[in-house]
């Protein structure tokens, strides 16, 4: 079992990563609150593979404790999804003093997440990641929101939980595409830490999808050190937090026109390529590593079939990134492991070359 400290101005909380420390949510609950609410909101998909697990959990917790599920998909990711869980919670007697927890992949902590930060001004909640995705990624720093139309993350708030219980048992009912989603969010991490993690990941790559232990419980705690430094440095993303979107401009655009047909981990994976291509367009990337950047990319081929793809609509998608300041694209580029550039600007005919090569390199 591993435990990082999470220091946030006047919020400090713990991520504790292992094999089976689910077992030790109740006692958690039932000694750290005096609430007389605990509203779990549970991914329904997980929820039918790990039922008596997480019964379990709210047997535990007692008659204190209400049940609602939520069937993870973009779709749900959606105000609807946030009324029917707020109904909820005024139906159930949920005070300010009720702990909202998540127990499920990225999709349910952000919706939750949000939900407890909108609900009577912001209530607390607690993150059960059990994807990998989630695990390494978006349990931890308190982004929460849903998406609007077409555009994904675009309501929401920064809201940090009081804990995360990062339990790698749940893996094991994952299905493969969604454990290379979430190789997709570690891949980012080996670039953005140094090369020696990125050679652990590499060489270990197949290990970790075999949901070898040891070296599972490495990556989540490296990768979750990584986000944890980079979150206590700049909380709401004003500077250094832009580096955790190495890719996503692109990957978010990827979703959007594919209207989410693959899935983020993937798009995430294709989104890194196409930066590296654009940081090489533009003079950024290290030629000399040229071919090592590429090598971990290789290892995700297999599992990555993109449909025919508007690269057009693709650059508009862009144009609307939230991440966008003066109405200019701004991107993530990358020089070497653990060394980006933010906030770079690129031509038009440069970014679509770099969508272009991205989507030949997995075609
Ligand atoms: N808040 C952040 O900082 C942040 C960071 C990265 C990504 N995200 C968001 O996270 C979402 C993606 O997260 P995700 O990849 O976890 O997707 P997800 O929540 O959709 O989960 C993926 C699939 O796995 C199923 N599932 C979850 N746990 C399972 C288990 N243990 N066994 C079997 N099935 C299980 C779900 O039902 C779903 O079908 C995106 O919406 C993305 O925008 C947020």
């Amino acid at each position: 079992m591993s435990k990082i400290t999470v220091n946030i101005p006047q919020h400090q909380y713990e991520i504790v990563t292992g094999k089976n420390i689910l077992k030790s949510l109740p006692a958690y609950l039932n000694s750290g609150f005096k609430t007389n609410r605990l509203f779990f909101i549970i991914d329904s998909k997980m929820y039918k593979r790990n039922t008596s697990k997480v019964d379990q959990v709210l047997t535990s917790t007692g008659n204190r404790s209400v049940k609602m599920l939520l069937t993870a998909t973009e779709k749900n990711k959606t105000y609807e999804s946030l009324i029917k869980i707020h109904r909820r919670m005024i139906k159930s007697g949920c005070g300010r003093d009720c702990i909202v927890v998540a127990i499920g992949g990225g999709i349910t902590g952000d919706v939750t997440g949000f939900a407890a930060a909108t609900y009577m001004r912001g209530v607390r909640y607690v993150q059960v990641p059990t994807t990998l995705l989630a695990m390494v990624d978006s349990s931890v720093g308190g982004k929460t929101g849903i998406n609007l139309d077409t555009t994904k993350n675009i309501i929401g708030a920064f809201h940090q939980p009081q804990r995360v219980f990062c339990d790698l048992e749940f893996l094991h009912t994952l299905d493969k595409t969604e454990l290379i989603c979430g190789m997709g969010e570690v891949a980012k991490y080996a670039f953005l830490t140094n090369e020696k993690f990125y050679d652990y990941v590499y060489h270990n790559f197949d290990k970790i999808l075999k949901l070898n232990n040891s070296i599972l419980n490495r990556v989540v705690s490296e990768s979750v050190n990584f986000k944890r430094n980079v979150v206590e440095k700049d909380e709401k993303e004003s500077g250094l937090r832009k580096i955790l979107n190495l890719g996503h401009t692109f990957a978010h655009a990827i979703e959007s026109v594919l209207n989410h047909k693959i899935k983020h981990g993937q798009a995430v994976v294709a989104g890194i390529a196409m930066a590296l291509y654009l940081s090489g367009e533009l003079g950024i990337l290290n030629g000399d590593k040229a071919f090592k950047y590429f090598r971990l990319l290789e290892k995700f081929k297999p599992y990555i079939n993109f449909p025919e793809l508007n690269t057009n609509k693709m650059y508009n998608v862009m144009k609307h990134d939230k991440k966008n300041r003066q109405n200019e694209i701004r991107f993530v580029l990358f020089n070497d492991f653990g060394n980006l550039l933010l906030d770079v600007k690129a031509g038009k005919a440069q970014v679509m070359l770099a969508v272009k090569k991205g989507l030949e390199f997995f075609a």
